[in-house]
């Protein structure tokens, strides 16, 4: 059985419980204390990043989300996440996928747990304008999210995570477009059944 170190509040570990899900693979989930001021040394006995997701297999530990992702989609059945007729397109969604979700947790590392004399508001504005950009390109139809993908599991935790964390931005005002799919990927059950947590 594959462990999971996580915790349930992280997209990037959200979007590999999601991957798991649709590939068939059991996974077992272990929460990890997470403090970005605090290295957590348990963690770094797989990671020396001590970052989660962590996936321990029978082979070892292998991270980031990323790697995780592919693992994972290589036990499965079929064609798998990462096939389809335009691969460098769902790479390319995945990574930016993931490049909102750091803008987003480095945002909320500086809002939620810095103290707040200490907060630089230039460094939070410029996470929000990456995420802006990001959101406004995907309204425009720069990315193809009619099929399921990496790409768009990975858009999808992401998007989830902004109202999550971030629901001031009300990203959803300009770009009905993306509301209304993301409206459709929330009914699935590979996102019902990886909720965030409510806090
Ligand atoms: C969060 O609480 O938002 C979070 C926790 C761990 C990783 C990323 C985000």
């Amino acid at each position: 059985m594959l462990t999971l170190l996580q915790t349930a509040a992280s997209p990037f570990a959200r979007k590999v419980r999601m991957v798991a899900i649709e590939r068939g693979v059991p996974l077992a989930l272990e929460e990890a204390k997470v403090d970005p001021a605090d290295r957590n040394t348990a963690l770094g006995a797989f990671n020396p990043l001590a970052k989660i997701p962590v996936l321990l297999t029978s082979k070892g530990a292998i991270y980031d989300s990323r790697v995780i992702c592919r693992y994972i989609d290589a036990k499965g059945e079929g064609p798998g996440l990462y096939a389809g007729p335009d691969p460098w397109g769902i790479l390319r969604l995945e990574a930016l996928a993931d490049g909102i979700m750091d803008a987003a947790v480095v945002a909320r590392y500086e809002l939620a747990i810095r103290p707040g004399d200490l907060v630089w508001q230039d460094w939070v504005a410029a996470q929000f304008a990456r995420i802006e950009a990001a959101l406004d390109g995907l309204e425009a139809g720069t990315e193809d999210l009619r099929t399921l993908h990496m790409g768009t599991i990975g858009l999808a935790a992401a998007l989830e995570y902004l109202d999550f964390r971030h629901p001031k931005l009300r990203w959803r005002e300009w770009r009905p477009g993306l509301a209304k799919w993301l409206e459709r990927e929330v009914a699935t059950n590979r996102m019902q059944s990886t909720k965030y947590p409510a806090f």
